[in-house]
């Protein structure tokens, strides 16, 4: 019998293989330090725990509201009106089981079929597979290195068709560690205002970010922009709180309406307990994230400065997120021939996982995580270091 000619087409997540297949050799007591992590080391801070076990003490475990329960969305509506200058209702925000289910819905919303969204590369990877799932083409546009890996305009003209329905921006950026500033922004704005886009503005990383850079979202730019995006963002990085699955989106009230329709019929409502407790989390977000964010910023100086010293290889130095872009192009040849392949070597030969940038579009690098303890940093950069120095 014939499956889904749509859903065979997909890719399993690679990211998340890798960082399986490093955890099992090392169950297996095989010492390898994996780069691939995508969450932070750290743990959930207590005081979210201990309000997520208050939920479930006093009953609060069964369905709630499809799109979230209201003490949750006056909190989001109010992170929104602090951090980003946005005013939203409670009929514009919709409470997801994780970022990722908030894009599968947005897409599942907007997409007809062999609409076209524009997608920079190197992306995250669930953005082509989810836009494919629902029937659109993912455009993937060029975003070169000494740009910072960010949409460059030309670029963006160049990929529009009489199809295109959207442009995701990430800012900061899975896997670039890229960051828009207010110009850039405006230009995408205009651009997405002139050609009648969506913006699907993924914001997830946005307290993640060094070097004194100031997070934006493109929905406050202009009344237009604002009308026109939906901006995705969620718990995971922020609250260390991947495995409770709580994501959300803001935008306009019938493309949420739309949204809320479908989760109604697919997963229903974010877990209860996980809700509960995000009430708390943004109520009192504080110096938990500042510490995370004071750790990172330590750990991405300290890899930027040693793969920079490296011979042969070379990174930007990233300004958000959790991961450097490494450039290999130099290593390759005719053992290694491609960014898989020299995951390969290097997970087999070096003890070291980590993602082949062919995973994000671009064949030319590999990304490393910096979401683990910088001893870890330190012994897996030296052997990185070493397979180098040693390669004939
Ligand atoms: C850019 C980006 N968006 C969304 C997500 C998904 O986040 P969530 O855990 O909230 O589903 C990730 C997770 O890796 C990500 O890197």
């Amino acid at each position: 019998m014939e499956l889904s000619r749509l859903a065979t087409k997909l890719q399993s997540s690679l990211t998340l293989e890798i960082t399986a297949k490093a955890k099992k050799l090392k169950e297996e007591g095989i010492d390898v330090i994996s780069f691939g992590a995508g969450e932070p080391d750290f743990n959930t801070p207590k005081y979210i725990i201990d309000e997520a076990k208050k939920a479930m003490d006093i009953g609060f475990t069964k369905y709630t509201s499809t799109s979230g329960i209201s003490p949750l969305k006056k909190e989001i509506i109010k992170k929104f009106k602090n951090d980003n200058d946005l005013e939203y209702t409670e009929k514009q925000i919709i409470v997801s089981t994780g970022a990722k289910q908030c894009l599968s819905n947005v897409f599942q919303t907007i997409i007809n079929p062999g609409d076209e969204v524009l997608i920079s590369k190197p992306c995250w990877i669930s953005y082509p597979e989810l836009v494919t799932l629902y029937g659109g083409s993912p455009i993937l546009v060029d975003c070169a290195e000494e740009n910072e890996f960010k949409f460059d305009i030309d670029s963006l003209k160049k990929n529009l068709s009489d199809k295109t329905k959207a442009i995701v921006i990430t800012s900061p950026n899975n896997p670039t560690g890229s960051v828009y500033n207010y110009d850039e922004l405006k230009t995408i704005a205009d651009f997405a205002k002139d050609n009648d886009l969506f913006i699907i503005s993924d914001e997830i990383y946005e307290k993640l970010i060094y070097d004194g850079e100031k997070h934006i979202s493109v929905a406050s730019i202009s009344e237009d922009a604002y009308n026109r995006t939906i901006v995705i963002n969620g718990l995971s990085k922020t609250f260390a709180m991947t495995g409770w699955r709580l994501g959300y989106a803001a935008g306009n009230e019938k493309v949420i309406k739309v949204m809320s329709n479908i989760q109604s019929h697919t997963t229903s409502n974010a877990n209860s307990i996980t809700q509960y407790a995000a009430v708390k989390a943004l109520a009192a977000a504080g110096n938990e994230i500042e510490a995370m964010v004071k750790e990172f910023d330590a750990r991405r100086k300290y890899m930027v400065d040693r793969i920079n010293n490296m011979k042969t290889i070379s990174c930007v130095k990233p300004k958000g997120a959790f991961y450097v872009m490494i450039n290999v192009s130099d290593l390759y040849s005719d053992k290694i021939k491609d960014s898989f392949m020299l995951s390969k070597i290097l997970l087999d030969e070096a003890k070291i996982a980590v993602i082949p940038g062919a995973a994000f579009g671009d064949d030319r690098y590999i990304r490393l995580s910096y979401a683990t303890s910088m001893e870890n940093i330190k012994n897996g950069l030296d052997r990185l270091e070493n397979f180098i120095n040693n390669m004939k």
